[in-house]
């Protein structure tokens, strides 16, 4: 909860390497030789959601997002950015995926996007710890594009399986494709930034990705600060039970 004592869920990917194994019929960390050879290699299935309906932590959660190679962003990455933050948070926050720094560092929004974030949790009372920040996807698309649909849709579970371990009372839609992934289909940021969707018991927040409010601030910053503001006013009433 935002309030009690917080543990912060903030491991590297590269922190959860050594308690990699590789489970029964599932695909090997690294390619065998035949598919570097060029040779047809089966693939894993794309993944289910019920898939990992038996997990309630998010540290074995996490061991099954990075052995998946559900597409093919993985290749092209580092590593899993899993996402990071208090794993009982009231709050999370959902960006598109993660871009070059991210990768680097295996840590979602932490370069220039990340930092107008915390900022913006900031000019709120809040600080990364107490919310948990996700990507719609976990591995880095080649030249920081937008993920494709079918990215997209492999990922998903694994977002869905976070958002159902952490519980959050609200949800953060940062840019148009969190927006439309997780709410809308017809949600346009420009036109819909500041609104709240009610889904399953969950408030979502429609708002600015922090890099277009980069590009724009003379546009988009005034607006996104707003949007924190609302997010602090829902998240008090909630709080507070009214
Ligand atoms: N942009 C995103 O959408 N996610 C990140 O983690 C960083 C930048």
């Amino acid at each position: 909860m935002l309030s009690d004592g917080v543990k912060i869920e903030q491991r590297s990917l590269f922190d959860s390497l050594s308690d990699l194994r590789v489970p029964q019929g599932q695909a090997s960390l690294f390619p065998p030789a035949e598919e570097k050879a060029g040779k047809a290699v089966e693939v894993p299935k794309p993944s289910r959601d019920n898939e990992w309906l038996g997990i309630t932590d998010l540290g074995e959660l996490r061991k099954h997002v990075v052995l998946c190679r559900s597409c093919p962003l993985r290749d092209g990455a580092r590593g899993v950015v899993f996402g990071e933050g208090n794993p009982r948070a009231d709050i999370m926050f959902i960006g598109e995926g993660p871009g070059r720094t991210e990768d680097e560092t295996g840590r979602p929004f932490v370069g220039r996007a990340g930092q107008l974030l915390e900022y913006a949790l900031k000019s709120i009372g809040l600080s990364r710890g107490e919310v948990f920040i996700a990507n719609i996807v976990k591995c880095r698309p080649p030249d920081n594009r937008l993920p494709l649909p079918p990215e997209v849709q492999a990922c998903l579970p694994h977002l869905r399986a976070q958002m159902r371990i952490i519980n959050p009372k609200i949800v953060v839609l940062l840019g148009a494709l969190s927006s439309q992934t997780l709410v809308n289909p017809s949600i346009r940021v420009t036109r819909d930034r500041g609104k709240w969707f009610t889904k399953e018991g969950v408030e979502y927040l429609v708002t600015f990705h922090p890099a277009a409010v980069l590009r724009d601030e003379a546009n988009k910053k005034k607006e996104f600060m707003a949007d924190m503001i609302s997010l602090k006013e829902k998240r008090d009433k909630i709080q507070s039970g009214r």
